[in-house]
Order: structure tokens, then sequence, then C-alpha cells
């Protein structure tokens, strides 16, 4: 545990998948739950993949590599296992590892997503849907899948989160395939807390509005260009929104990922948390 820590999770071990590109969400929660005390493999595509995961777009090996560099060099233990989440046996694969180095599995965070890919309904291809639905959906079933079945296996429960979005709870334009595969991970959310409570494995998501991560700032792009304003005006604009004015940080979302894992949210299963400075109240 570092000085900054507030939940005790030392002993515990927690898999955080797409948590290999700087600035993203992943980084940020894979460092909180080192520095509460927890073994973290962070894992990451790693390299460019076709047409819909450029290398601009993804977390490549080396900055996977770099977040598992400095949550070691902040004292923590950390190992990067690259994954594609679209892979079943990629998935089952990267819980294998944790459980080789680690010894077992506590957290398992579902963060991998794809967001990047915009643009009107009527003009969204089969490629593009699939690309999108795999990952945020797909890929989370098998993460949920492959990390309860380890969870069952141990015997004393376990944690599951997976990261929706303020777009599981309203639609946006020109993300016809984002918006349905975040709505839909509600419902596997809502049917795998059912499913696992009586092995006390508890499982919630967490519904960010905006952050400007990587996935953040292309979607600011795509939307000023639009909108034919600047970026600082979309986010002024986004601000006005926002009853507590301001935009989501990393930190907003580290800090209830850490909550879910801790001791204290143990009587929590099959909730969607809004993390969006009141703009999402549902
Ligand atoms: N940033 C926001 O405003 C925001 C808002 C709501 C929800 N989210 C969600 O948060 C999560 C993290 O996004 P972020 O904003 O940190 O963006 P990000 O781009 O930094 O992180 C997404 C990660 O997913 C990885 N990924 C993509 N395809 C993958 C695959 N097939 N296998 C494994 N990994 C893959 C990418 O390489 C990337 O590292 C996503 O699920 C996203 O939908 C983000």
């Amino acid at each position: 545990m570092s000085e900054n820590s507030m939940y005790d999770l030392s002993g515990k071990v927690a898999i955080i998948t797409g948590a290999g590109r700087a600035r993203g969400l992943g980084e940020a929660m894979a460092k909180r739950l080192a520095a509460e005390g927890a073994k973290v493999a962070v894992s990451d595509l790693g390299v460019a993949s076709g047409p819909h995961f450029d290398e601009a777009n993804i977390g490549t090996s080396d900055e996977l590599e770099a977040v598992a560099a400095a949550i070691r060099d902040a004292g923590g233990e950390a190992l990067a296992v690259p994954c594609d989440v679209r892979d079943e046996a990629q998935v089952a694969n990267l819980i294998a590892e944790a459980v080789k180095s680690f010894g077992r599995v506590d957290h398992m965070i579902n963060n991998a997503g794809v967001g990047y890919l915009m643009g009107p309904l009527l003009e969204t291809d089969a490629d593009t849907w699939n690309a999108v639905l795999e990952v945020n959906l797909r890929g989370v079933f098998f993460g949920i899948k492959h990390a309860a079945e380890q969870m069952i296996k141990q015997g004393d429960g376990g944690r599951i989160i997976s990261i929706s979005s303020q777009a599981a709870k309203r639609g946006f334009k020109d993300l016809a395939p984002y918006v349905s595969s975040k709505h839909a991970l509600i419902g596997l959310t809502r049917t795998a807390a059912l499913e696992f409570a009586s092995h006390n494995i508890t499982v919630n998501a967490i519904g960010p509005n905006h952050v400007t991560t990587g996935l953040g700032a292309s979607q600011n792009e795509y939307r000023a260009g639009v909108l034919g304003i600047t970026v600082e005006e979309l986010m002024a604009n986004r601000r006005g929104r926002i009853p507590l004015g301001r935009e989501g940080y990393v930190s907003d979302i580290a800090n209830m990922c850490a909550y879910l894992c801790s001791e204290q949210a143990s009587y929590v299963t099959g909730q969607a948390y809004d993390v969006s400075g009141g703009e999402e109240m549902h």
C-alpha cells in the first residue's frame, strides 16, 4: 500500500484489460489498484490489428510495458500480458498468466473498448459494427466468463467490474455500435451478478462521462469537426452541461474502481454506476 491509499487490497490480484494506452482509464485504474497493494496484470492489444485497430488508436506493447514498469518503479508488482479480448483463447490465457505469476485472481476489470469509430448510422457498415461489438461486448463477455470460472474455482469470491459509459444510458448521434454495446453491457452485468452472487462474486459497471483520454480526444475532434467549432469550445459547452462543472478525470474512475474492489463494497452488485459529475442521474 502507498501513502495515498484508502483501501487495503494487499494480497489481492487484479487484471485490467485495455490498460496499455498512455493517459487511459485502464492505466489509471491499474496504478491505483497497485497503490492499494494489489498485484496487477495489465493487458492490451499490443500490436495494430487490421483497419479498425491501427497503432494510433490502441495501446502498443511498448506503452503496455511502460505502464507495468511504472507500477514496479513505484514499488508495486505488475505483469504485462498482451491480449486481444476478441479472442476467447487469449482471454483465457490472460487469466492463466495472472494465476501463473500471482497465484490467483480477485478483481477482473473489463476496460478495453473501442470508441473512436464514429459516423452516422446510415454510413456504418457491418465491419465497423462488428469491430465495436466484438471488443466492447463480446470481449467483456469472455472476460467475465473466464474470470468468474477462476474465482469460482478459488472458492472465496471476487469482483468483476466493467467500464460502460454514459452511452449505456442514453443515445449519442454517430455512435450507434458504441451506444448499443454499452447498453448491452449493463444487461450482461446484471445477469452475471445474479448468476455469480451465490459464489460471493460481485459484478458491477462504471459509467464515465467524457474523460480526455486518447479515445476521448478522438471523439472530441470528431464532434468539434461536425459542429464546426474548436475542441476548446466543445469542452466549454460540455462543462456547462455538467452539474459539477468539469469533465471527468481518469482519477475519478480509478477512485470508483478501487472502492468497488474494496471490502467496503462487499454488499454492492448488479449496479451500473454513473461517474459523471451529475450529468447522468439514472
Ligand atoms: N474516455 C471517455 O470519455 C470514456 C467515457 C465513457 C466510457 N469510456 C470507456 O472506458 C474504457 C477505456 O477507454 P479510454 O477512454 O481509457 O480509452 P483508451 O483508448 O485509452 O483505452 C481503450 C483501450 O482498449 C484497448 N483495446 C481496443 N481494442 C482492444 C482489443 N481488441 N483487445 C484488447 N484491448 C483493446 C485499446 O488498445 C486501448 O488501450 C473503454 O471501454 C471506453 O469505452 C471512456
